[in-house]
């Protein structure tokens, strides 16, 4: 049966994919649309993608604003919708917690706010860190109580564009809540390129990744040899959010989207030198060393990496039984994650040759 849903950040990486998954199976999507005049290139991008371009529609807005910037008409298309998607964020390093905040938190809660007035499911776009319960104990995040943290404190520690995630993430689930109504929320580690083509956007952190190692600035694995950034493919990740999205008893659960084969760092990236036929590094440098000195100016920029991007990389395991549930349910599987992870080399090495 196809249904109306609202997406917002159908633009970004994840947002075009889900667009072009939505669209093939004859679901009409309201894109919501910072600058609608690029709804012909969005267009075309979800066709290239597979989807349905004739089943997306551009909806103006922002989720900084009040009431999303939504105009009267705009808000009478929505009354229709089934789900709302909100994937929106402000996605890098370096924010303040004021910028990151005003679009991740507010914004997030924002769309909240829609969704429960309309009586509609919110779908959540989170984090794996999210499930990582030791590490928010470490960075002062108190999951059982989350009004008893120290949000700026928090701020301090990871920076803007995580404190800001797992800030939404325990807002808007104290908001539906309260409004009782419905939500889910689906955590993804770091997003992967498409299992067939490898299609990946630049400025991706895993595109950087490889950009860096490509570019030889990788000089050390970072952390140890039980380190790992675990990885999905986005084409894994969009047949979950979609398939918990629209379950009822999905209704105020969370599901991790996450690869538990992904290697270890050091033989990611022995994986990811072979394909771009450079040296993979061989050395160990300490996080906390690594963490110093990446406040040595210049030296960040120099490396390419960011000390907020080293978060990502633990040591932690996940119980990913209730991910196995849902993919027997609807008979779904991770791709084959070694062929993945080298068509997104390629497809990464294609662009940094151009
Ligand atoms: N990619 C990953 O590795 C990863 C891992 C874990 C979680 N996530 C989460 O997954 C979600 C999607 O990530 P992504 O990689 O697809 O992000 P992305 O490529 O950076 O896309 C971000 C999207 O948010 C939109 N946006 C930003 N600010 C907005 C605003 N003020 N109002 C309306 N739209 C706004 C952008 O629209 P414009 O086109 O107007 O800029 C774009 O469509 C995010 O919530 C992210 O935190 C991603």
């Amino acid at each position: 049966m196809s249904v109306e849903c609202f997406v917002t950040g159908g633009s970004g990486f994840v947002g075009q994919h889900l667009l072009a998954h939505l669209t093939a199976a004859g679901h009409k999507t309201w894109v919501l649309m910072r600058n609608p005049e690029n709804i012909k290139r969005l267009r075309e991008q979800v066709g290239h993608l597979g989807g349905d371009p004739a089943y997306v529609h551009a909806v103006e807005g922002d989720i900084s604003r009040e009431g999303l910037g939504l105009s009267e008409a705009a808000t009478q298309c929505l009354a229709s919708v089934s789900v709302v998607f909100h994937l929106a964020a402000q996605f890098s390093w370096g924010l303040t917690m004021d910028a990151a905040r005003a679009v991740n938190v507010q914004g997030a809660l924002r769309v909240a706010r829609l969704a429960a007035s309309q009586r509609i499911r919110l779908l959540m776009v989170g984090g794996f860190m999210l499930q990582n319960l030791s590490h928010l104990a470490n960075i002062g995040v108190d999951h059982e109580c989350p009004e008893n943290t120290d949000w700026p404190a928090v701020y301090s520690r990871v920076g803007g564009y995580e404190g800001s995630k797992l800030e939404s993430h325990f807002a808007v689930i104290r908001y539906m809540q309260e409004a009782n109504a419905d939500y889910t929320i689906v955590h993804p580690a770091t997003v992967c390129g498409h299992s067939e083509s490898g299609h990946i956007l630049e400025g991706q952190p895993l595109a950087e990744l490889i950009r860096n190692l490509a570019q030889g600035r990788f000089k050390a694995v970072p952390g140890s040899a039980r380190h790992w950034l675990p990885l999905v493919s986005v084409d894994y990740l969009v047949t979950m959010i979609t398939c918990v999205a629209f379950d009822p008893s999905m209704a105020n659960r969370q599901v991790l989207a996450l690869y538990d084969g992904t290697p270890n760092l050091p033989g990611m990236l022995e994986q990811m030198a072979t394909t771009l036929q450079v040296k993979a590094p061989r050395r160990y440098v300490a996080m906390r060393l690594l963490r110093w000195l990446l406040m040595i100016p210049g030296l960040a920029s120099r490396l390419g990496i960011s000390a907020e991007s080293l978060d990502f990389i633990q040591t932690q395991r996940f119980d990913m039984s209730a991910s196995k549930q849902l993919e027997r349910k609807y008979q779904f599987a991770h791709p084959d994650m070694t062929r993945t992870l080298e068509m997104t080399v390629r497809y990464v090495k294609g662009y940094l040759r151009d």
